[in-house]
């Protein structure tokens, strides 16, 4: 029986948790091991926060897997993490599938292996019709690339005069978004200690509470991350207004 679960308020869930999940490869290293080792013992923590949200019922959680700028690490540690993918994918996807989450992919899937563009969509295509929470994983992505395709093709619609450029509102925008389908980010955490976003969810970001911790993935519990959602529930948020205003809402 969790304690630090105990004090969470039902009614003032985060609806969209996202995560940075670092730490791995100085969590291997402080143990005298190779970077990969710390990726192996990372499973774990992802089970954590899948398993967390899934206790408290939160809707919808985006973990950051793979980076586009993760594709500049050593060949050696971008297979191994590809591989690892791919192992994970083929374990996890009855479990994803029983606990009735519906798996989604950010990012852009034609760089990968295609065996590990083939699992993520087999269990995308597995899990289409859950309706107890959803799990994205953002994969091969960048946000600074997400809002440039953005662009592009908005820029391509008005050029065909599908759209007229005056109407091009936040709406409109973040329906050409990978995450047209997500609510924005409420609480945004990132282990490891670094304050910085690594070019993760930049736009859906806007207005998410901040938690930096000094913990490594691989030493994620659901305890801290359950400590993370009383955190966030402390918090007023008040998007641009007053306290006064908040309160009397
Ligand atoms: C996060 O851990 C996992 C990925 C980025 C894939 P790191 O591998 O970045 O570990 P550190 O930050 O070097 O310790
Ligand atoms: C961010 O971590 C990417 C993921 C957790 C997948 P990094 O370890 O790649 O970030 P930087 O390079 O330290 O900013
Ligand atoms: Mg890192």
């Amino acid at each position: 029986m969790s304690l630090i679960k105990d004090k969470i308020d039902p009614e003032n869930l985060p609806q969209h948790v996202a995560i940075i999940m670092d730490g791995n490869g100085r969590w291997a290293k402080t143990r005298g091991e190779e970077r990969t080792f710390g990726h192996r013992n990372a499973i774990d923590a992802v089970r954590n926060a899948i398993n967390a949200c899934n206790e408290i019922h939160i809707p919808y959680l985006t973990l950051y897997t793979f980076s586009s700028e993760n594709w500049n690490r050593p060949a050696e540690e971008v297979n191994t993490l590809m591989n690892l993918l791919v192992e994970t994918l083929l374990l996890e996807a009855e479990e994803i599938f029983s606990k009735g989450l519906k798996m989604h992919v950010i990012g852009n899937l034609e760089k990968l292996p295609p065996l590990v563009k083939d699992q993520l969509l087999r269990v995308v295509e597995l899990t289409k019709e859950n309706t107890k929470g959803n799990l994205v994983l953002a994969i091969s992505y960048g946000s600074q690339h997400e809002i440039l395709n953005a662009v592009k093709s908005i820029s391509n619609e008005v050029k065909e005069g599908k759209i007229d450029a005056g109407n091009i509102d936040e709406k409109l925008f973040e329906s050409y978004l990978y995450t047209k389908d997500l609510p924005p980010v409420d609480l945004l955490i990132r282990t490891s200690g670094e304050i910085r976003i690594s070019n993760f969810l930049l736009w859906q970001i806007a207005y998410a509470e901040l938690q930096f911790l000094d913990v490594l993935w691989p030493d994620f519990t659901k305890d801290i991350f359950f400590q993370c959602i009383v955190n966030y529930q402390n918090k007023e948020r008040r998007f641009g207004m007053t306290g006064e205003q908040i309160k009397i809402q």
